[in-house]
């Protein structure tokens, strides 16, 4: 059985409600009208584009709270966007046409309704404000500026405050000044939720220490965690400085599907447990929908056991892609289910009660995930998209310098 059957079947038995709703993952559809599933979308995986059926793909993970919430934070996987901000079509408000690449297809708000709960924003000082930005020759410009950092931060604001249980992180790549980020996030309504530093398990050297819960981060309203890549930031404005307390694999192209799963020159080994997070980074150096289409498929699964690896056996806690809804499948929700079945239960199967089982049984949908191969008494997948379509809006996969990746 190949790996994208199996992907697929167990796809198919993770989201049995979706077949009331809709077609299932897999199934051809039609991009015009809403013909597949819930927690599903019509979408095309090229290339080349403009040929073959569209097919439905995954737009979900399943809840990692599913799991309960009595774990540390370092013990599940959350969804996260690279580049969050950037997002096809966008028109910056300053009037001019955004000439770099876009990294997501949808807003902010409805990433997060979407289960991502990782963003990863690029924040320059520019207009007299802060925004989210890509640079040109190291300054952001009217043409690379896709949106006042504040009315993104108002849109997680917004998200946290009606959905109570959520924790959302925001992965900062921080060119601005000294005191431009303490005054957004309180202008944004944002200093309620904030997790302070004193609570993040400390890098003294003192190894693998452990997150506090998710509950008590929940009930102490703790519920936003800001990472600057600014190390001498660290501790000023509220904020830590991410390389601190993650580690983190190559971005972009050099870190894509190889055979090892190295560090970011500014990240600590992989397998340096005095950082108790990790956060893996799956996306091209350019970014591109019909790459991430197939990328996002097997080969980040492929990756995810890879940096596993690398990690001193750590499942990622961040599993961070461009154009997050693109997949032949399961996609980037499929390979967040698979960390945390891993996570919660340490083997493939397990129980709704958290525990290993020796098969499949009766067992909650998201430790299914890491089923694999699939139990034998499934019913036959639906025929793997081979060249599925493309019809959703989005530029061609343009060819971008490597500058604009920053
Ligand atoms: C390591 O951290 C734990 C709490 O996280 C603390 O109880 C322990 O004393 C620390 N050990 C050392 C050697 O610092
Ligand atoms: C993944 O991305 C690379 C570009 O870095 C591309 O050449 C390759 O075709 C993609 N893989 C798949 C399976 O689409």
């Amino acid at each position: 059985m190949t790996m994208t059957t199996t992907t697929l079947l167990v796809i198919v038995l993770l989201f049995p409600a979706a077949a009331s709703g809709g077609a299932l993952v897999g199934n051809s559809c039609s991009p015009s009208g809403s013909s597949c599933g819930v927690g599903l979308r019509c979408t095309s995986c090229v290339p080349p584009p403009g040929t073959g059926p569209a097919a439905c793909a995954r737009t979900r993970p399943v809840d990692p709270k599913t799991h309960g919430t009595a774990l540390p934070l370092n013990r599940y996987s959350w969804l996260t966007t690279h580049n969050s901000f950037a997002v096809v079509g966008t028109r910056s408000p300053l009037g001019s046409a955004i000439i770099s690449p876009p990294n997501q297809e949808d807003s902010v708000t409805s990433q997060l309704r979407n289960g991502v709960r990782a963003l990863m924003l690029d924040v320059y000082d520019f207009n007299g404000a802060v925004w989210l930005c890509h640079s040109f020759g190291g300054r952001c410009l009217a043409f690379t500026a896709y949106v006042p950092a504040l009315a993104v931060l108002r849109e997680v604001e917004a998200f946290l405050a009606s959905n109570p249980a959520e924790v959302v992180t925001i992965f900062l790549e921080d060119y601005t000044a000294p005191g431009s980020l303490g005054n957004l996030f309180n202008a944004a309504g944002l200093a309620k939720y904030w997790f302070p530093i004193a609570k993040m398990p400390s890098s003294n050297g003192n190894g693998s220490a452990e997150w506090p819960l998710l509950r008590d981060m929940i009930a102490d309203n703790h519920r936003l965690l800001v990472f600057t890549s600014k190390q001498g930031k660290q501790g000023t404005e509220g904020l830590a400085y991410q390389w601190d307390y993650v580690v983190e694999n190559q971005y972009g192209s050099q870190g894509l599907g190889g055979p090892s799963c190295p560090r970011r020159a500014e990240s600590r080994p992989m397998d340096s447990t005095a950082q108790s997070l990790v956060l893996m980074n799956f996306f091209t150096t350019n970014p591109s929908q019909s790459w991430a289409c197939g990328n996002n498929s097997a080969p980040l699964l492929a990756g995810l056991r890879t940096c596993h690896a690398a990690a001193a056996s750590r499942w990622p806690n961040f599993i961070a892609v461009d154009f997050y809804m693109r997949s032949s499948g399961g996609g980037a929700p499929l390979a967040v289910d698979v960390a945390n079945a891993r996570l919660h239960c340490g083997c493939d199967y397990c129980t709704s009660h958290g525990a290993c089982a020796a098969t499949a049984g009766p067992s909650s949908a998201s430790s299914r995930a890491a089923a694999s191969p699939a139990p034998a008494s499934a019913a036959a997948p639906p025929t793997p998209p081979s060249s599925s379509i493309a019809t959703p809006p989005g530029p061609a996969p343009a060819p971008a310098p490597n500058f604009w990746y920053k």
